[in-house]
């Protein structure tokens, strides 16, 4: 039995979250034994299997961190959700839109069946490999560091801080990734990619070895849950509009061919990386005002032990956990 599984009263203040959070945490964190890190980017097998870490962060400023907060990890597939976002505010949504789809796939991530039955011809969705690196090649610049300035800057508004890439996991997965060579030169020859393959590959690559922690999953998310406004300064960083597609394909597409289980069983917007790194997002809610952040929040979690689907197994089931008690689901 969980400690603390009862309805949660926020009056009694937030000393009292956090010792809920403590005990979930410290229950799902010995169920990391059930997963296995990934190892097809050789070097992210070097990931402590039991470690298991969260940050929620309020609109009101409110923090819970809990478990391993410390710990840097690439971002991975998280970071398909800001290069799609980067490209709406270059190319507009409906550019985008027109060259990358927004449906689910129901297939694995680096699955190249479904580009060739898809109609009509395009990438199912920005959260898939094709789709992605799609949209690497729709990044305007003529380099991957170009290409990638405008995320980098994006971030830097978001987090305070200019994020850094992991070189060791960037050249691992550069000098492995025999798939995304594979997806690129099909996308090349249907005529999905308007930059050099090489470049948008290397774009591709760089921005999954992004180095982040959970704190930093947690203020994008929050930022997204805001509609794309800074909450300490008020600045719109993302597009009401495109902040709002991006969440949705997270909620339809951001876990793998496991997200229509996230969405029943947790209900909120994430989006999942093989290195372990889970980000969801939680709108304000319209319900009892004494739910625990109710006007919305961030929540960062990193647990390298994956399932069978390729999510953190202990992050996917603190995470539901939290929904329930706390009653997170936008449904
Ligand atoms: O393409 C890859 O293999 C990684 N850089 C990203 C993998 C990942 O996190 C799964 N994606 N949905």
């Amino acid at each position: 039995m969980v400690q603390g599984s009862v309805n949660l009263n926020i009056e009694r203040g937030k000393e009292w979250l956090q010792d809920y959070v403590d005990n979930w945490v410290n229950f799902y964190q010995k169920q990391t034994d059930e997963g296995k890190v990934a190892n097809y980017i050789p070097r992210l097998e070097h990931a402590d299997p039991n470690t298991l870490g969260i940050s929620i962060i309020g609109k009101n400023g409110t923090i819970i961190r809990s478990g391993d907060t410390d710990s840097e990890f690439s971002i991975q597939s998280i970071s398909k959700v800001l290069s799609f976002i980067v490209a709406c505010m270059e190319r507009g949504l409906t550019y985008v839109l027109q060259r990358v789809d927004v449906e689910p796939t129901g297939e694995s991530f680096n699955s190249i069946m479904h580009l060739e039955i898809n109609q009509p011809k395009k990438p199912f969705n920005p959260l898939v490999n094709s789709g992605a690196i799609t949209i690497s090649s729709l990044l305007k610049g003529k380099t991957s560091d170009q290409k990638l300035e405008p995320l980098y800057q994006l971030l830097e508004k978001i987090l305070g801080h200019r994020p850094e890439i992991d070189v060791d996991v960037y050249v691992s997965e550069r000098d492995t990734s025999m798939r995304n060579r594979a997806i690129g030169y099909y996308l090349l020859e249907e005529g999905y990619l308007e930059s050099d393959l090489s470049i948008t590959l290397e774009t591709y690559f760089k921005h999954c070895s992004l180095n982040v922690t959970v704190d930093d999953l947690a203020m994008i998310g929050l930022v997204l849950s805001n509609d794309g406004i800074h909450p300490n300064t008020d600045e719109t960083l993302i597009p009401k509009q495109i902040a709002r597609v991006a969440k949705s394909l997270m909620l339809t597409c951001g876990m793998y061919d496991a997200s229509g289980k996230f969405a029943s069983y947790v209900g909120i917007p994430a989006k999942s990386g093989v290195s372990g790194g889970i980000l969801a997002v939680v709108p304000p809610r319209v319900r009892e005002q004494d739910l625990p952040f109710i006007e919305g929040c961030g929540i960062g979690v990193f647990g390298p032990a994956l399932d069978k689907q390729g999510n953190s197994i202990a992050g996917i089931k603190l995470l539901r956990h939290i929904a329930n008690q706390w009653d997170l689901s936008l449904f």
